[in-house]
């Protein structure tokens, strides 16, 4: 059993960085090319195979899905060279498969690592998500709150009107409802079309992204990676699992969770220091997305650890040959 002593994040976290960027550069082909399984196949071949260069004995927790659904970066799938720390790894290979395949923005390559038993063995099932920014008071808002209550809380909590608040939203029908609640609130709402990692790690940049809070349901792996990310940049997030049917009550069981209702904190998401890394694929307000030019190819990645709460953003440039 590794204990966090084992975990040398510091000197980790500059092969993590390379791991997410690989995997955008590999992706990079398929941006705007229509193709969603071809973009998200080159993403994973990529990350898999820098994370086996690491010396880790790594083990997926988040990853691609169950043994039996997923060829590659399946859950609890070893990878690393089988030398150094024992680590968990939750990992999006591409965070944003169509947003990749349409050319729009915020597509991202995500990888955190931390201690084993770090973090949430999420099951891929929803999760209804609720994230902050820094500064605030621990609890002004929760799950358990209307989302006009959320939002006249945060107003308070800011000095500011409602009016002055900007929630992010998954653009989905299972949201009209919070949509409109929030609306006659006089709040602000940017909706996005997918990739609510993006949308929850908005919040902990208000004032680059303009964005206050996320709510609503997206997928729970999404939402431990969410919850690595606020941990390195500061910020609240909840998440309470959503189960529609039996099989996915079952996916919960088999990960080990038999509190069905449990709401999680950011901190039970993700209960030791991590290392996260993103990489931009396509432009967005928190990473620039990849640009090619002639003979060069460059990523700017996101590279921080939780434990120093230390932000790098890095560009890297990348010879290319055509
Ligand atoms: P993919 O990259 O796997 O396509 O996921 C994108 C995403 O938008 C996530 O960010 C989000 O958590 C989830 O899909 C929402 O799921 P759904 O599309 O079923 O509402």
């Amino acid at each position: 059993m590794s204990t966090p002593i084992d975990f040398s994040d510091r000197m980790l976290s500059l092969g993590l960085a390379r791991v997410a960027e690989q995997a955008a550069i590999a992706s990079a082909d398929w941006i705007g090319r229509g193709d969603e399984k071809a973009a998200d196949q080159a993403a994973v071949n990529a990350m898999r195979e820098q994370l086996n260069l690491l010396d880790i004995k790594g083990v997926v927790v988040i990853g691609e899905g169950e043994r039996d659904e997923a060829p590659m970066l399946y859950i609890g799938e070893e990878v690393g060279s089988g030398e150094g720390p024992g680590v968990d790894i939750a990992l999006d290979p591409l965070e944003g498969t169509t947003l990749t395949a349409k050319d729009m923005p915020n597509a991202l390559t995500v990888i955190a690592m931390g201690p084993r038993g770090s973090m949430l063995h999420a099951p891929d099932t929803y999760m209804d998500k609720l994230a902050i920014g820094p500064g605030f008071p621990e609890g002004i808002v929760t799950m358990d709150m209307d989302p006009a209550t959320r939002v006249s809380a945060l107003a308070s909590a800011k000095g500011c009107l409602p009016q002055d608040i900007t929630v992010c939203i998954l653009e989905r029908p299972r949201h009209e409802e919070m949509i409109a609640e929030v609306r006659a609130t006089g709040a602000s709402i940017r909706l996005i079309t997918d990739g609510d990692v993006a949308g929850v790690m908005h919040c902990a940049e208000p004032d680059i992204t303009g964005i206050d809070m996320y709510m609503g349901q997206g997928g729970a792996p999404e939402g431990v990676l969410a919850a690595a990310a606020l941990k390195c940049m500061g910020g609240q997030m909840q998440g309470r699992l959503v189960f529609r049917n039996d099989d996915e009550r079952a996916r919960a069981a088999k990960a080990g969770i038999t509190d069905l209702d449990k709401i999680y904190t950011r901190d039970e998401m993700v209960t030791a220091d991590v290392i996260f890394a993103a990489t931009g694929v396509t432009n967005g307000s928190i990473l620039s997305g990849i640009k090619r030019e002639v003979g060069h190819i460059t990523t700017e990645t996101l590279l921080m650890r939780s434990k120093t709460g230390s932000v790098r953003r890095m560009v890297y440039r990348n010879p290319v040959k055509r």
